[in-house]
């Protein structure tokens, strides 16, 4: 039996969809799981990850987990997987923990789930994505009122990875041997701008789309208001120090700029693992038209 943590997500979800194709046993969790619409022969369940008794049940029978980062009580719930007998956690890290800057919050968050498995005594794979493609949901609502998409530094470049490559690589993991230990850096298969990024948009759902540029304190403003809910968790939670909060809309903003110089790196992780390319952004734009369409 496979547990997939997280099954509302837009990763979780195609982790269970790639699990059933290839007949495995899944069960899902959510905390919400009347809002699950998976298949019958998924055994669905409730369970939070911040509340390790809520796992005891779940995590019955179960071999290998596919779970989410939510590390405020990663160290009861892998207690409750260890007790329960599950050998193998594969988690939905983050690019992050490797990158520049340690110190950020985004690292420091799945650094301390990743800490946490390592000291389980489970085996563990950790998948390590870059910007997921799925972000570009945001700009659903523009796209399909007609007015132009805001983006934050239109002409920097990302590499932003498609769900699917990400839920292949975590099921490959979950089936097969030979993924114990492995740490899965993975991006997408090109880099472009976020300017491109609208284009392909507009090519997929043949519509010519507007964005805004927008740059320098209009950022700022913007960042923090988007921000506060998110910092407020943070800084109740301990993982940030009040005074780091606007530190991190800086952080954010010097990324933006960097990225201005080129595109980013493109990592081969996913091709190793799956023996084909990770998809591109033109790609995910067709897949997801429905959701760009009026
Ligand atoms: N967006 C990016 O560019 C990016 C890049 C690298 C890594 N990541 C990481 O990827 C993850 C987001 O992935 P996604 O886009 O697939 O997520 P998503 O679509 O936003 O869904 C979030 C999922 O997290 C689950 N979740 C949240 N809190 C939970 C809790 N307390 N207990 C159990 N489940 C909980 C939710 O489950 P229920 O609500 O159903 O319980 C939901 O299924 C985050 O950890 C993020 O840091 C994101």
């Amino acid at each position: 039996m496979i547990l997939v943590t997280g099954a509302t997500g837009n990763v979780g979800r195609n982790v269970v969809d790639l699990l059933v194709r290839a007949g495995a046993d899944v069960r899902a969790t959510s905390r919400d799981p009347e809002s699950l619409d998976l298949p019958a022969e998924v055994d669905v369940r409730r369970a939070d990850l911040t509340d390790p008794k809520t796992f005891e049940q779940a995590f019955q029978g179960v071999e290998k987990v596919f779970l989410y980062t939510q590390p405020s009580a990663i160290d009861g719930i892998m207690a409750a997987a260890k007790s329960a007998g599950v050998e193998h956690a594969v988690l939905l890290s983050s690019l992050a923990v490797a990158g520049p800057d340690p110190d950020h919050w985004v690292a420091r968050w799945h650094r301390a789930a990743e800490e946490a498995i390592e000291r389980s005594g489970l085996a563990w794979t950790f998948v390590r994505p870059g910007l997921f493609a799925a972000n570009a949901l945001s700009w659903a609502q523009s796209v399909k009122a007609g007015v132009p998409v805001r983006l934050h530094y239109a002409h920097s470049y990302v590499s932003a990875i498609h769900e699917r490559d990400i839920a292949e690589v975590s099921t490959c993991a979950l089936l097969q041997d030979g993924h114990a230990g492995a740490k899965y850096h993975i991006t997408g298969g090109d880099s472009i701008t976020q300017a491109e990024q609208v284009a392909l948009i507009g090519k997929a759902i043949g519509r010519d789309l507007a964005f805004e540029d927008v740059t320098g304190d209009d950022v700022r403003v913007e960042l923090r208001r988007r921000f506060e809910p998110r910092l407020r968790e943070l800084i109740r939670s301990g993982v940030i120090e009040p005074a780091a909060a606007p530190e991190i809309v800086e952080t954010r903003i010097r990324y933006y700029v960097a990225a201005l110089e080129g595109p980013v790196e493109i990592d081969g992780t996913v091709e190793e693992v799956l023996g084909k390319p990770a998809r591109t952004f033109a790609e995910w734009a067709v897949d997801h038209q429905a959701d760009f369409a009026n």
